[in-house]
């Protein structure tokens, strides 16, 4: 059974019932696709079964492995970027609390990252910090070869080297990879360090099941067991049906489908919790990388609420029309907090003492829905009852399929990424990578043009 609730009641002003379920035949033929592995792409379907395939002995070995590295060190570096990196991150960050690095009472390694980007100060800022602080590193890439990964595995593994000489500092890193390509793969192999297997057929963007995520995940100290129950009950309901009453996922990317057709260019992603800020940046990556190519596709944003409705609220109730927004409802938090009565009540707030802060927050979520669909902004709604392992599992597996099924409706192949390539390759020829020769004089005739 799932508990994550669909709901799109505020866009029946935008679309009809009829319109949205003139739909249930072209999603009967899309859900067929990607069931039946029929639809392009078929060779990176391997995510659809793999939450349902992974058996007690993969769990066990990979809870044994985090709790081996959560009693060595107090940090946990994970090194990857994009796909090898957002989901674990987006995870990590929900289930966490909100100062792990100042206040952890949980004894769980406080988790750090690298490689997701080029900045000098970052990583020389981190080096500094863990000259100081026990760590292990887990360093994740499917190619073995990504630049950002690559330098920041580079600068780490010699930092681990010199703190802890080269035989602890090899039993301090696990690498999560390809199972037979890639210099990740071999340097492993030549240091003999602890290596997990990305699946072949899993792209990045739809790995956060597999050992990418779930070995971060369980290192620092969340239940991947119930995570990927989360995912399977998902999983359930997703391939069983293809109807748009009966399966959200299906229901989700018709209309979102839909919306698109109608004109509308950007989808925004909103929050009512700060801890799901990073949930945002994978939702961007999975949906942005699947549906955003041949001159198509809709943008995918994402905005904090309320603090972004202090910033970008004018431009949603009233610049361009052409967004919709699909909304996150947490119903229970993880404390109690009430606002307290205050006998001179300077600021005016005794008319909400003695109310949660989660009711408030409640409310301003529906004030802000109501008063958006006036500007009219279509909303959706997805609901789940908290914040825990569980429903994470259903929400990831619900938009993974959504994802796939949308970008099936719009004749997408939804796993590839071939303009991911063209700033790399402009990177190689400009640093001069060997087997770049020619990119290389032809871009430095082009920017002495300029
Ligand atoms: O979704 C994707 O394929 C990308 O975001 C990759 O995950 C990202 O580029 C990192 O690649 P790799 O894991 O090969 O280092």
């Amino acid at each position: 059974m799932i508990n994550l609730q669909f709901q799109y009641k505020h866009v029946i002003s935008f679309l009809s019932e009829e319109e949205i379920q003139f739909m249930q035949e072209e999603v009967d033929l899309s859900h067929s696709l990607l069931v039946e592995k029929d639809g392009k792409g078929n060779e990176f379907l391997g995510w659809l079964d793999f939450p349902a395939k992974l058996d007690e002995t993969i769990l066990t070995d990979i809870e044994a492995a985090a709790k081996s590295f959560r009693e060595k060190a107090e940090v946990l570096v994970v090194i990857g970027i994009g796909g090898s990196y957002l989901g674990s991150r987006a995870i990590i960050e929900a289930l966490s609390s909100s100062f792990p690095a100042i206040y952890n009472d949980t004894k769980n390694p406080v988790v750090l990252y690298a490689g997701n980007h080029l900045s000098l100060d970052y990583h020389y800022e981190l080096l500094q910090l863990l000259d100081k602080k026990d760590y292990n590193l887990v360093v994740i890439s499917k190619s073995g070869n990504t630049i950002e990964p690559a330098i920041a595995f580079r600068l780490l593994k010699n930092h681990i080297e010199k703190k802890y000489g080269y035989e602890e500092a090899c039993s301090r890193i696990i690498a999560v990879t390809d199972g037979s390509k890639g210099a990740l793969k071999a340097m492993a192999e030549k240091h003999g360090y602890k290596t997990y297997v990305i699946p072949e057929d899993i792209g990045g963007r739809y790995s956060v099941l597999t050992p990418v995520g779930l070995l971060p995940i369980a290192i620092a100290g969340f239940d991947i067991t119930q995570l990927v129950k989360g995912a399977c009950e998902m999983r359930k309901v997703c391939l069983e049906t293809s109807s748009l009453t009966d399966n959200p996922a299906a229901c989700y990317a018709a209309i979102r489908n839909l919306l698109y057709r109608s004109g509308i260019q950007i989808e925004i992603l909103v929050n009512y919790e700060p801890s799901l800020h990073y949930l945002t940046e994978w939702w961007k990556q999975l949906f942005g990388e699947s549906e955003g190519k041949e001159n198509e596709g809709l943008f995918p944003a994402g905005l904090d609420f309320t603090g972004d409705l202090h910033s970008m609220g004018q431009y949603i109730q009233q610049g361009q029309r052409m967004l919709f927004e699909t909304v996150i409802h947490i119903q229970k938090s993880r404390h109690s907090l009430v606002v307290p009565h205050d006998e001179a009540n300077m600021d005016g707030l005794n008319y909400i003492a003695g109310k949660s802060l989660r009711e408030i927050n409640a409310v301003a979520a529906l004030g802000t829905t109501l008063a958006h669909v006036d500007g009219e902004v279509p909303n959706l709604d997805i609901t789940l009852p908290a914040l825990d392992e569980r429903s994470i599992g259903e929400l990831i597996y619900f938009f993974e399929f959504a994802c796939s099924l949308s970008g099936y409706l719009s004749a997408t192949n939804p796993f590839n990424q071939p303009g991911v390539e063209a700033y790399k390759n402009n990177m190689f020829a400009l640093l001069g990578k060997p087997g770049f020769e020619n990119e290389t004089e032809a871009i430095r005739d082009r920017i002495a043009e300029e």
